[in-house]
């Protein structure tokens, strides 16, 4: 009687432990999958943590799930840096040229290439196709052009007693970069090329190109269009060798939208045929050339 006691009593203690533990291996166990379904806030740990993890040895099973989870949030950390590394190697390819380009445009003027810059019939053409070395750098607006421009700007200055001037001119690969980025991150890559080009193909790039704003206006926006002082160089600008480069309506053509302020040295022979008595043809519908992307 005395033995079945203590043999009853050891059976209530091996199951009473049993379940004991049994339990607390199901709490620990649904504590740590909340850990790993947590987002992540080490997302931005660096591949230091990987190294001290894997040298720490092992001694318990809760530790080892912890070191799980370190890992898989290591792991895509490391994906993270393989894609930008991609990203650079594509950039650099699209910074490269070799003036497999060149020969005739489709209304049949040569198109030819000369120390990394494209010319059609001997103008230099800087679009969405055609594009400038990241290294060029004149520094400045091209002198004809400085000169063409302020002789523009005096002869406003007199018509109209307001001030006009160039306010962005020459920009150089890395400051139009810059720009273009700053507008992906505010529109997206899609609303920013409708208006920003992107580096290597701006024309601000070539120092034939500027931005003019006028005193008391919009300056350098839409608020500008359709003013009295862009109506007056609508009118006036061709005199001078200048071309508005966006026109209103031929986005299809110069992959930009209409811009009022934006005007590009070509001398005063093209000008005047661009201009064609107040109804812009474009650089690339007069020579039959495209400006898009190649991606
Ligand atoms: N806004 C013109 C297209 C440029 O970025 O050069
Ligand atoms: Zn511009």
């Amino acid at each position: 009687m005395k033995n079945k006691k203590i043999i009853y009593i050891i059976i209530v203690l091996i199951l009473g432990l049993t379940v004991f533990g049994v339990t607390k291996i199901f709490t620990k166990d649904n504590n740590e999958e909340k850990t790993e379904n947590k987002p992540s806030t080490t997302s931005s740990t660096t591949v230091t943590t990987t190294t001290t993890t894997s040298a720490t040895t092992t001694t318990t099973t809760t530790t080892t799930q912890k070191k799980t989870t370190t890992k898989t949030t290591t792991k895509s950390t490391t994906t993270t840096k393989t894609t930008t590394t991609t990203k650079k190697v594509e950039e650099k390819t699209e910074k490269e040229d070799n003036g497999s380009l060149a020969g005739t445009s489709s209304k049949g003027y040569e198109i030819t290439y000369k120390n990394g810059k494209y010319y059609v019939d001997g103008y230099l053409i800087v679009n969405k196709t055609y594009k400038l070395p990241s290294d060029y750098n004149p520094g400045s607006l091209d002198s004809k052009t400085k000169s063409a421009a302020n002789e523009m700007f005096a002869d406003f200055k007199a018509a109209t007693g307001t001030k006009m001037w160039a306010q962005s001119g020459f920009r150089s690969y890395d400051t139009q970069k810059s720009i273009y980025e700053r507008y992906v991150r505010r529109d997206g890559q899609k609303g920013a090329d409708r208006y920003s080009a992107r580096p290597g193909h701006s024309e601000h790039q070539s120092g034939l190109a500027f931005d003019v704003c006028v005193t008391g206006y919009s300056c350098i926006s839409s608020g500008f269009n359709d003013t009295a002082p862009a109506k007056w160089l609508d009118a006036n600008a061709y005199k001078y060798g200048f071309i508005l480069r966006y026109p209103k309506g031929k986005e299809n053509e110069t992959g930009y939208k209409h811009e009022s302020w934006h005007f590009r040295y070509v001398g005063e022979e093209l000008a005047k045929k661009l201009y064609n008595d107040g109804d812009w043809i474009t650089m690339e519908d007069y020579f039959g050339i495209t400006s898009k992307y190649a991606d």
